[in-house]
C-alpha cells in the first residue's frame, strides 16, 4: 500500500523526530549486597528486597570460615554489625549462626542464598575471603547440576586476582570480572589473562575516557558503588555498563 502524506505533515514529522531528546543510556543495575540500603546488607531479607525491586543481578560477598562453609558477610570482622567480635574467617558455622546480625537476622551461607534466590536474578559472587574460588566454583556447579542454575547466571568478581586466576583454572566457562579500587586501565592486561568479561572500578576513578578505553578493549565496565542521581546520570553520561547500587530502584526507575 502506497500512502501519500501531505507535504506540510511530512516536515512536521521530520522535525519532531530531530528534535525528540535522545533515550538516556540504559545501565544495568546490580543491586549491592542485596539492597543495602533498604535491608541489612547480604542478607536473605535483602536478597529478596533486590528481587522485589526488579532487578537482574544481586551482588553478594563471601568468606570460607573456619568450619569450611561459604558464608555471606563483606566486612572481615563480624563487630560492626553484629553482637559478636573478631574475625569472620575464625569462626566455625554454629557460632556465624548464633550471631545476632542487625536487624534480627541471621549470616546466610552461599547455599542458603542460592536456595531463596531461587534463579530469579543472576548472581555476582563476589571473593572476598582467601581461598573462597574452589568452594564457590564447587557449589555453583553443584547448583547447576541439580537446581536448574546455568553457568551464565553467575559472574566471579573479586579484589583478590589471584582467586580470580584460580576460578578461571577451575572454570574456562564462568564469567569473571575484575575488582579494582585504583586506575581501572591498570587492570586490562589482567582481565586479557582472565579472559574476563569485565572490569569493575571504583565510581570516582572512572572517566568517559578509561570507559571507552577499557571497551575498546573488550570489556564491560560496571562502576561500584553509585548510589546519588547525579552520579548515577554522570555514569550514564560515560556509558559504563552498569553499576553497584544500594537503592537499585534509584537507577531502575531513571
Ligand atoms: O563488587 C562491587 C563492590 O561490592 C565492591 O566493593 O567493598 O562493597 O565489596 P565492596
Ligand atoms: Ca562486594
Amino acid at each position: 500500500m502506497n500512502i501519500k502524506l501531505p507535504s506540510t505533515l511530512l516536515t512536521a514529522l521530520m522535525m519532531s523526530a530531530c528534535t525528540q531528546t535522545p533515550k538516556p543510556h540504559e545501565l544495568f543495575v546490580i543491586g549491592h549486597r542485596g539492597a543495602m540500603g533498604y535491608e541489612t546488607e547480604n542478607t536473605l531479607a535483602s536478597v529478596e528486597k533486590a528481587v522485589e525491586l526488579g532487578v537482574p543481578m544481586i551482588e553478594i560477598d563471601v568468606f570460607k570460615i573456619a568450619s569450611g562453609e561459604l558464608v555471606v558477610f563483606h566486612d572481615d570482622l563480624v563487630d560492626k554489625l553484629t553482637d559478636g567480635s573478631g574475625p569472620i574467617e575464625e569462626l566455625t558455622l554454629e557460632q556465624v549462626k548464633s550471631l545476632n546480625l542487625e536487624g534480627n537476622h541471621q549470616i546466610p551461607t552461599l547455599e542458603e542464598v542460592l536456595d531463596a534466590l531461587n534463579k530469579r536474578t543472576d548472581l555476582n559472587i563476589e571473593l572476598k575471603g582467601a581461598n573462597t574460588a574452589d568452594d564457590s566454583v564447587r557449589i555453583v556447579r553443584q547448583y547447576m547440576a541439580e537446581k536448574g542454575y546455568a553457568a551464565q547466571d553467575f559472574v566471579f568478581s573479586s579484589f583478590r586476582w589471584p582467586e580470580l586466576y584460580r576460578v578461571r583454572e577451575l572454570a574456562p566457562d564462568f564469567d569473571i570480572a575484575v575488582l579494582t579500587g585504583d586506575d581501572p586501565l591498570e587492570a586490562i592486561d589482567t582481565a586479557k589473562e582472565l579472559k574476563a568479561v569485565a572490569i569493575n572500578p571504583w565510581y570516582k576513578n572512572v572517566t568517559a575516557e578509561n570507559v571507552t578505553a577499557i571497551h575498546e578493549a573488550g570489556f564491560k565496565v560496571f562502576a561500584y558503588t553509585v548510589n546519588e542521581l547525579e552520579d548515577i546520570a554522570l555514569m550514564r553520561s560515560y556509558k559504563v555498563d552498569g553499576i553497584f547500587c544500594n537503592y537499585p530502584d534509584r537507577a531502575l526507575t531513571q
